[in-house]
């Protein structure tokens, strides 16, 4: 152990799109999304908040709480799916953004399970560097690529960032461990085209537009699967009881796949944080948004052990074990 996470922070874009602004948009209604979703309200991004402007955002809480500088940093991971471009990396933006000029920086596409993965990848890098401060961001405007005439898909997705700064130290909190999986055989479930990926004399196929598709009861059932046997796969490898949890903080996606995953684990709603009602699905931001705002509330305690899980397209999902 010893990849401890010294500071978190977050930042979510002004504009408020409630259900009933919805009811404008798409035939649907507060109740249908409510009761088959547990969301109220999500945010949108505007003018001055692109997905590096949030992540930056996120980032300089995240330093202030942590009291490190831009020049301390070492790496910057962002988690997005939504990069301002495809090219420069979003963690570049960020690094400019900020003035972490001593740091290199890059992205990770793991979908919704980004920031999982990336917190993994930040272990194993100031574990093995132990001078080292990483800056790990979960990031997305999910807004920009999502289909407003699509009711399936419109009424779940929101913008925001999180991040966390992680640094080694010789104790015994931290990443206690991880289990990671990914399955590509099933991506038509859940996917997000970009501009075309191939030049014109290539033939593209599925490529129905620059919008995010998912087959929702098939998605359904396979996260609350998958997650629960990622978190039980790691608690038994950790030799930990569900019992000995503190706080679950698992990616935001639907209330009802929580409630599943809940009973199926048999840990108490008491113990799960939860904010999918205020601001929906925002993927790889879901998780560190969460974090932080436990953090911020006074909900961790030094020593607690916190669980997060999480499942998204790829299909990519996982759980991951800390000692706060
Ligand atoms: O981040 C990880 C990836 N994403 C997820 O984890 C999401 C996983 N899936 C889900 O959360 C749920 O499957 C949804 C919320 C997407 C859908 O809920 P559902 O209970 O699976 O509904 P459904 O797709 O089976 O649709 C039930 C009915 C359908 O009407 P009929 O065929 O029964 O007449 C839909 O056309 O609800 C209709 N419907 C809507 N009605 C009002 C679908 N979307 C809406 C809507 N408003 N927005």
């Amino acid at each position: 152990m010893g990849a401890v996470i010294i500071g978190t922070g977050s930042c979510l874009p002004k504009r408020v799109l409630t259900n009933h602004d919805l009811e404008k948009i798409v035939e649907t209604n507060d109740e249908w999304i409510k009761s088959r979703t547990g969301i109220s309200t999500r945010r949108i991004s505007g003018e001055g908040e692109e997905t590096y402007h949030l992540a930056s955002s996120a980032a300089r809480k995240a330093m202030e709480m942590a009291e490190v500088t831009a020049d301390a940093i070492d790496l910057i991971i962002v988690a997005t799916m939504t990069p301002h471009m495809v090219m420069p990396s979003t963690a570049c933006f960020v690094q400019n953004e900020i003035g972490a000029n001593n740091a290199f920086a890059w992205d990770l596409n793991a979908a919704c399970s980004g920031f999982l993965y990336s917190i993994d990848t930040a272990a194993k890098h100031v574990l093995v560097d132990r001078d080292k401060t990483v800056l790990v961001i979960g990031a997305e405007t999910l807004s920009s690529r999502t289909n407003w005439k699509d009711r399936n898909t419109c009424i779940l997705f929101g913008d925001g960032a999180g991040a966390a700064v992680l640094r080694y130290q010789d104790n015994d909190r931290g990443l206690i461990g991880s289990k990671l999986y990914s399955d590509g055989s099933l991506w038509k479930l859940l996917y997000l085209h970009s501009s075309p990926s191939c030049n014109p004399e290539i033939e593209q196929v599925d490529n129905p537009g620059p919008h995010m598709l998912m087959a929702g009861q098939e998605v359904f059932k396979h996260a609350v699967k998958a997650m629960e046997k990622a978190v039980n796969e790691l608690l038994e490898k950790e030799n930990v009881s569900i019992d000995d949890i503190s706080l679950m903080i698992p990616h935001q996606a639907n209330i009802r796949i929580l409630k599943k995953l809940m009973s199926r684990l048999g840990i108490n709603q008491e113990k799960v944080f939860i904010n999918v009602h205020k601001y929906g699905n925002t993927s790889a931001a879901s998780i560190p948004i969460a974090l932080d705002e436990a953090n911020r509330e006074g909900k961790l305690k030094a020593g607690d052990l916190l669980l997060f899980c999480s499942f998204g397209g790829g299909f990519t999902w996982g759980a991951a074990l800390l000692k706060w």
